[in-house]
């Protein structure tokens, strides 16, 4: 487990664009008087959306936005990990799974990419302060082992060309389709279907053909002798 704390550079102050502001009171409201501190996620994503990553006036300007102690927004934002507690990468912040499926599956050369296109440290801005890394637990693409994450995407099945090529594409502007990287459908399996290949259980021709055994009403020979 990490200790999380405060980048130890902060910025004067925060504010919510006015897009993202008029967003906020909408959220607000949604909760019973007194509830408003239930708004405090969806406001730290909010803010992280905007600006990369979470500041200490950030945290103290949501605070206030929903009456809460500093300490207790604090402790949301550096408890869950999903928060970026330090400057992210302009183009890119990527996550990269290391949990054991993807470590099995080619993860640990998705990690050396990072740490030598990017910066050697995780959560260390790109020397043109464009990407940054950090190896996250399982992100619940296991099936399409490795992967990486990346703002609000997916990018599995990845090689050590594949990967290079996402990186590519995000620095000149241009990602990659999200999901698989291999061609795969989704999470199918690999080189194609091996079950119900039929291409009647497709064509609606076998509607009905079926014995419905639930709906069937009992026949007077299944009633069981008193
Ligand atoms: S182990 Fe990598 S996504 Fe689950």
């Amino acid at each position: 487990m990490s200790v999380r704390r405060l980048h130890p550079e902060q910025p004067e102050s925060f504010a919510f664009n006015a897009e993202n502001a008029e967003w906020a009171q909408k959220v607000i409201k949604r909760y019973p008087e007194g509830k408003q501190m239930s708004a405090v996620i969806p406001l730290l994503m909010r803010a992280q959306e905007q600006d990369g990553w979470i500041t200490k006036p950030c945290i103290e300007t949501i605070a206030d936005m929903l009456g809460m102690a500093y300490i207790r927004v604090l402790e949301v934002a550096t408890f869950y990990t999903q928060f970026q507690l330090a400057p992210v990468g302009k183009k890119a912040h990527v996550q990269v799974c290391g949990t054991t499926p993807c470590m099995l599956r080619g993860a640990e050369e998705i990690l050396k990419i990072c740490k030598n296109r990017i910066a050697h440290h995780a959560h260390e801005l790109s020397s043109d302060g464009d990407f940054s890394w950090e190896e996250v637990e399982c992100a619940g693409g296991c099936v399409n082992a490795p992967m990486v994450t990346i703002g609000k995407d997916t990018y599995e099945d990845l090689t050590v060309e594949t990967f290079n090529a996402v990186l590519d594409g995000f620095a000149a502007g241009n990602p990659p389709k999200p999901g698989p990287q291999n061609g795969r459908q989704f999470a199918a399996a690999e080189g194609g279907e091996t079950t119900l290949l039929d291409p009647s259980l497709y064509d609606g021709s076998v509607i009905g053909k079926y014995r419905a055994f639930d709906r069937e009403e009992p026949k007077p020979e299944d009633a069981k002798p008193a």
